[in-house]
């Protein structure tokens, strides 16, 4: 029997009553039909991180002694998708290389689908995955506009409808220490939170330069990392984790964006991103939330988030202040990495409600681009204005090409001049 504590602190924990019945897992042949010593995966994208979550995805069904089958894997290109089918053996009708390659995936006999692609396709990839009954692990960010965000959050509906379990790559929220935090918050360690600085500042990523023959489509496929039409820029690709965890231990999304930021360094043949962001996070009551970004080398560098309480402080998974009688994470694995697969499958083989992050990992994502908005416009942006208000020139802003133009051969290069605040064309465009 699972007191009211436990069972509020494994919620808040994020640790579902799924989860707790893995032990049904190990050793159970049959469950309603369902084989649960196996399990069908599948990749979409498979890159760095996507190799990396299905080789993650192995690790954690092995700790739950689950054998994993990986029936389909996709990429807008052979090359990539060639070195993942050779690793695990794969039959030529499993490999499926192209923009639309995902259809394949969503057709597959698959029970779950990795996607880590590009950010801008994952609203098409999800929405496909879900209205063909997968569970999804999704990569953040979610999106890279308003209406990917929006998107992700209906879809997110439908699975819940469905019955299916959405674990999402923002993996803070898996790892034991963050558990723990988020725990003794929740119990009052620090008081209330009353503001905070959030931070991704490091050097530039990597850069793929334009081939001779490369087709638009392909370049921005290749070099998505620099363009915010691919990626949202970097204060959406990267700092959406500190934002995620300014989220979480708030328990609320922020209300108001006011930020600015420049191109002063970076390179722009082959990319249009901001190489700063400086954004006021109002989170309302009073409590703002300083976010702030930088992909520029030689600089000072710092990765993580600070929260100042009422009766302490938080650094990171630090929590200074109070002391207050948690339970201990029920995790598998001290990374988060692992364990938020092992959540994933806990989730799709457990007898409880299943996890669905759909709904946390886009509103992170939404903050991300609402600061990105500000910056980019040097307007006020509301969260109304990103979510309900149909009528702010915000709702419906989109960025272009369109994931949907890839599959139909149809992309035309976006602007590659930064954004430039202040000026209403541009960022009608832009934004
Ligand atoms: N959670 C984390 O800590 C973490 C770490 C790294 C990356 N990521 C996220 O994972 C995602 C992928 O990043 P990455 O570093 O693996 O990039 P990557 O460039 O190494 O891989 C992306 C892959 O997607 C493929 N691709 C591009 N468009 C596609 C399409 N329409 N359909 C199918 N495949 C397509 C590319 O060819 C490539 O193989 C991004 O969203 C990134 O933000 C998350």
């Amino acid at each position: 029997m699972i007191n009211n504590n436990r069972r509020h602190f494994l919620k808040s924990a994020g640790i579902s009553m799924a989860a707790l019945s893995s032990v049904h897992i190990m050793g159970a042949q049959t469950s309603g039909g369902i084989n649960t010593s196996k399990i069908k995966a599948a990749l979409i994208g498979c890159g760095g991180r996507g190799t990396g979550a299905l080789k993650n995805f192995h690790e954690a069904a092995k700790l739950l002694g689950i054998e994993v089958e990986v029936v389909a894997v996709a990429d807008a290109f052979k090359d990539k998708v060639s070195k993942v089918a050779k690793q695990y053996n794969l039959k030529p009708n499993q490999v499926h290389a192209g923009f639309d390659a995902y259809h394949k995936v969503a057709e597959s006999d698959a029970e779950v689908v990795l996607m880590a692609t590009p950010p801008n396709f994952r609203p098409i990839h999800f929405a496909a995955c879900i209205n063909a009954g997968k569970h999804v692990f999704v990569e953040k960010p979610v999106a890279v506009d308003p209406p990917g965000a929006r998107k992700i959050i209906e879809m997110g509906e439908v699975a819940k409808q469905k019955g299916l379990t959405v674990i999402a790559g923002t993996q803070r929220r898996h790892d034991r220490k963050y558990l723990e935090a988020s725990a003794k918050i929740k119990e009052g360690a620090v008081g209330e939170i009353l503001g905070g600085v959030i931070s991704w500042n490091m050097g530039v990523l990597w850069m793929n330069s334009r081939k001779p023959g490369m087709s638009n489509a392909e370049f921005l496929a290749r070099n998505w990392l620099n363009f915010t039409e691919m990626s949202g820029d970097h204060i959406v690709e990267q700092h959406v984790h500190q934002i995620d965890v300014a989220n979480w231990y708030l328990g609320r999304t922020p209300k108001v964006f006011i930020g600015f930021g420049g191109c002063a360094r970076r390179e722009i043949a082959g990319g249009n991103q901001f190489d700063f962001f400086s954004v006021d996070m109002d989170y309302g009551d009073g409590v703002h939330i300083h976010s702030q970004c930088r992909q520029i080398a030689g600089c000072y560098n710092r990765v993580g988030e600070f929260f100042r309480g009422s009766e302490g402080e938080i650094t990171g998974s630090r929590v200074k202040g109070k002391s207050v009688n948690i339970e201990a994470p029920q995790v598998k694995h001290s990374s988060g990495m692992i364990q938020e697969h092992v959540d994933l499958l806990c989730s799709i083989r457990g007898k409880g409600e299943p996890e669905n992050r759909a709904k946390l990992v886009a509103e992170a994502t939404m903050g991300a681009i609402g600061g990105r908005i500000a910056a980019y416009t040097g307007k006020v942006i509301r969260w109304t204005d990103l979510m309900d208000n149909k009528k702010s020139p915000f709702y419906n802003l989109t960025l272009s090409p369109a994931a949907i133009s890839f599959e139909k051969g149809e992309v035309v290069m976006p602007n590659e001049l930064p954004a430039v605040p202040g000026q209403e064309k541009k960022w009608r465009e832009r934004g």
